[in-house]
Order: C-alpha cells, then structure tokens, then sequence
C-alpha cells in the first residue's frame, strides 16, 4: 500500500513463537522503558532495542544512542529477527537497531516519519507479533489524505524506496486478537540501518 510492501502472514507460527522467546532474553538484558516525548510525557508504548544503536527518546530529544537507558550496550539483534530482513531486504546493508515497541491495550503511535538516520536508501522492515494493530499511512509531506490497514501477527511490512519517508503510525490495537502473547498486547519489531 502506498508503496509499503506488505506480507502478510509471512511469519510461521513456529517462527512467531521462536522470535518471542529470544524477546524474552532479550528484554531480561536490556528491559523495556516507557520513554519521554520531548514534551516530558511518557509515551503510551513501551521500547527497548537490540543492536549497535537503540533508539531512546527523553527531554533532550529523540535519538540514537549505544547504550541502554541503564548505560549497558543493547543486546545483539536475535538471528531469528536478522532472517527477516535478509529474506526481505537482500540488496541492503545489515540492519543497526532492532527497535522493540510494546503497545498495552491502550498503546498507539502518532503518524511520524522514520528520519533519523543517516542512509534513507536503506529500508526499514517491521515484524507484527501479538494483537491486531491498526495502521496508517500518509504522505511525504505533512497531511493529506492517509490509508489504514490491519497489521496481524506474523506480517511484515518493509518500507523502502519511494515509500521510505511516508509518515505512518498505529491508531489502536484490537487486544484478544491474538494468543501468540499469554499476557496480550502487540509487539512490533523495526529494523533500520541507522549510519
Ligand atoms: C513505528 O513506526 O515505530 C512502529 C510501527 C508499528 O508499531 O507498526
Ligand atoms: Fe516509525
């Protein structure tokens, strides 16, 4: 849609399942965190990252920082998480950042465009896991007329070329979509090339 390419259903369950379980070794390392808006109000989303670069927001900014909030380096990025992007995005450089997002029943994400790094010829993939999640997609430019599509469990959206600076977010979740999660709620994986 618009460019976003996306596949649905392209994760197994059995692979849905591995994924999570390295998230659970992967959040005892580096737990997730309810980051600042530069506003100084806490984000309805949870984060955590994996990788060189994890992606961390307070009232300094938004930005990309090599430590972990609690000043560890972030966890390395799962192999059951690099196979996505190397199945999709063969042609691309390795992947810098594993952003790691948690929505709760209430969580959502305002339209925004992914323009922190340095390379916008290098996609960004997006893993579903867990719960429904409602999301849209708009234009280049600030507003305009925008498009929404589920994102289910084991989709996987790859946002590259033309479509790799469309602003894009997540209205709501449909909690009790999906048994993946035992205590509910939607994951969603980014990986990006940050330099
Ligand atoms: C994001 O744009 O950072 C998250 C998108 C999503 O949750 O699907
Ligand atoms: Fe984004």
């Amino acid at each position: 849609m618009r460019g976003f390419l996306h596949y649905s259903a392209w994760l197994t369950q059995g692979e849905q399942a591995a994924i999570v379980a390295d998230l659970r070794a992967l959040v005892q390392a580096a737990p997730l965190f309810s980051p600042m808006t530069p506003h100084g109000r806490p984000m309805s989303v949870r984060m955590t990252s994996a990788g060189r670069f994890g992606w961390v927001s307070d009232r300094r900014g938004y930005r990309y920082a090599e430590t972990h909030p609690s000043g560890t380096p972030w966890p390395a990025i799962p192999e059951s998480i690099l196979s996505v992007w190397r199945a999709l995005a063969p042609a691309a450089r390795a992947p810098e950042c594993c952003l790691v997002n948690y929505y709760g029943p209430e969580a959502r994400m305002g339209l925004h465009q992914d323009r922190d790094e340095a390379d916008f010829s290098q996609p960004v993939v997006s893993i579903s896991l867990g719960d429904d999640g409602l999301f849209r997609i708009g234009n280049a430019e600030r507003g305009g007329r925008t498009q929404r599509l589920w994102l289910r469990s084991g989709d996987v959206l790859v946002m590259g070329g033309a479509a790799r600076l469309l602003h894009h977010g997540v209205d709501r979740i449909a909690p009790g979509t999906s048994l993946l999660l035992p205590k509910g709620g939607r994951i969603n994986l980014t990986l990006r090339v940050v330099t």
